[in-house]
């Protein structure tokens, strides 16, 4: 046996108990109760410590041309950053050209990201052009192993209505999934001009035109696209109260509607955008109030987030800073990929959620409804992406101390009770104590299918 992690506290989607975890070739190959005399290459001992799943962030946008620049982690700082914070597999967006077939899509990202990728990835493919055979050229990716999807309703590049629904029907038709980033882009525009014209300029005029209904809408308009079809549809990073009440209520009626939100929009309200730093905090959707933060919480207790991705889009200072005296040039994200599992960890660990709640979130839904079959928990045959959680360790965020290459983070100085203290990725040792010790390149692309 190659690794042996004695003594841990394992956490699966329904059990917690202490067992040891044994690894050959990358995989697990035994998890056993019972003291045993097994004996290996590496042994661990991980008294006092959780033996957890490395997590899937299922939604980044890695060295992603957008908002005038590009977002300012690559593929090996992004991945390397994702590891130290216990993420084991992330799942980028590549957003489709003008004019080029799904496939094309699908090798351009290859050929930058594997290189570089440092843990193991994932693609969606962002669609933006359908015409001609483009529509068609979905099944070439499916059969590449990316069955996922994604519309925005949003941004210069924001499909259609009817863009929407073709795309949903293909992707009902050939095995796919679609997920979709939704605000309503009419009133966006709207209110953006507006407030501008009112010479409403600051971070918080950002949140001000991109408010709850915008969001909701938009949840709404896309939830009967995909009823209408009885087609399964992803909402990514649900952010509002009202687009909650929408996914309930298609779910209770028996649609497959799934839902996603972000550590973010948990951690954080409105009130940000009114501080000095409200820059650093534009997103979108924006950060919404008290009550959509309260009803993000309620939902994941009643199991109406089936996922925490994180959206992780991050711009350095001076790109924020070009919305200084107009929030429309900010570019939209921010940094999470290390931040994740640390912080959905933590809400377990001060009994917000149970462990048992943050591993099905942050590893064994993603892996289940993404079509990662080897990956997202702790069982013989699966990966060896194990992170070790020490529930004691205290760290206070700083951006220093992340992996990225972002010069801020929305997290700065944030407490955390108990923090990831190694992770593993296929049973070899990434990151130790505040240290990335993989390498580039060493990150596999995970072939997909949701069948
Ligand atoms: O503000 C965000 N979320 N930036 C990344 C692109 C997106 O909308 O997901
Ligand atoms: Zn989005
Ligand atoms: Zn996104």
């Amino acid at each position: 046996m190659d690794l042996l992690i004695r003594n841990g506290m394992l956490v699966t989607t329904s059990e917690t108990f202490v067992a040891d975890i044994g690894v050959e070739k990358g995989k697990i190959v035994s998890i056993t109760r019972e003291i045993n005399d097994q004996k290996a290459e590496m042994e661990i001992d991980a008294t006092g410590k959780y033996v957890l799943p490395g997590a899937l962030d299922v939604h980044t946008h890695l060295q992603m041309p957008f908002g005038g620049t590009i977002s300012s982690d690559g593929y090996f700082s992004g991945t390397r950053a994702a590891l130290c914070g216990g993420t084991t597999t992330v799942f980028d967006f590549i957003l489709q050209n003008f004019d080029e077939p799904m496939l094309d899509a699908f090798k351009r990202r290859n050929a930058l990201c594997e290189p570089e990728a440092a843990c193991d990835y994932a693609f969606h493919i962002a669609v933006k052009d359908i015409h001609g055979s483009l529509l068609d050229t979905m099944e070439d990716a499916v059969k590449a192993g990316i069955p996922t999807f994604k519309v925005f309703m949003v941004y210069d590049f924001g499909v259609t209505d009817g863009t929407f629904y073709q795309v949903l029907k293909k992707a009902q038709d050939i095995g796919a999934r679609i997920s979709v980033h939704a605000e309503n882009n009419d009133m966006v525009n709207f209110l953006v001009k507006k407030y501008l014209s009112e010479g409403k300029t600051s971070a918080y005029d950002h949140y001000l035109s991109r408010p709850e209904f915008v969001e909701a809408e938009a949840d709404h308009r896309a939830i009967q696209w995909a009823k209408s079809l009885n087609a399964p549809l992803y909402i990514v990073h649900l952010a509002c109260k009202e687009g909650v009440e929408e996914v309930t209520k298609a779910r209770a009626e028996g649609y497959e509607i799934y839902a996603e939100t972000c550590p973010q929009y948990l951690a954080f309200t409105n009130e940000v955008y009114k501080g000095p730093n409200g820059r650093a905090f534009v997103c979108s959707p924006p950060i919404k109030g008290k009550e959509s933060q309260e009803a993000l919480w309620d939902a994941i207790r009643r199991g109406t987030i089936d996922t925490i991705a994180t959206d992780h889009c991050p711009f350095n200072s001076f790109e924020k800073d070009w919305g200084k005296d107009d929030f429309s040039k900010i570019p939209n994200g921010c940094a999470g990929i290390e931040n994740m599992y640390p912080y959905m960890l933590n809400a377990a660990n001060v009994g917000k959620i149970s462990f048992n709640k943050a591993v099905e979130l942050c590893a064994s839904n993603p892996a289940k409804l993404f079509g990662c079959k080897q990956k997202g928990s702790l069982a013989v045959g699966k990966d060896a992406d194990i992170v070790l959680y020490d529930p004691k360790k205290a760290v206070t965020i700083t951006n220093e101390e992340m992996h990225s290459d972002c010069d801020h983070t929305i997290w700065e100085g944030i407490p955390l009770t108990g923090y990831p203290v190694a992770t593993y990725l296929r049973g070899q040792l990434v990151y130790q104590d505040g240290k990335f010790l993989g390498k580039k390149g060493m990150g596999h692309f995970i072939s997909r299918s949701l069948q």
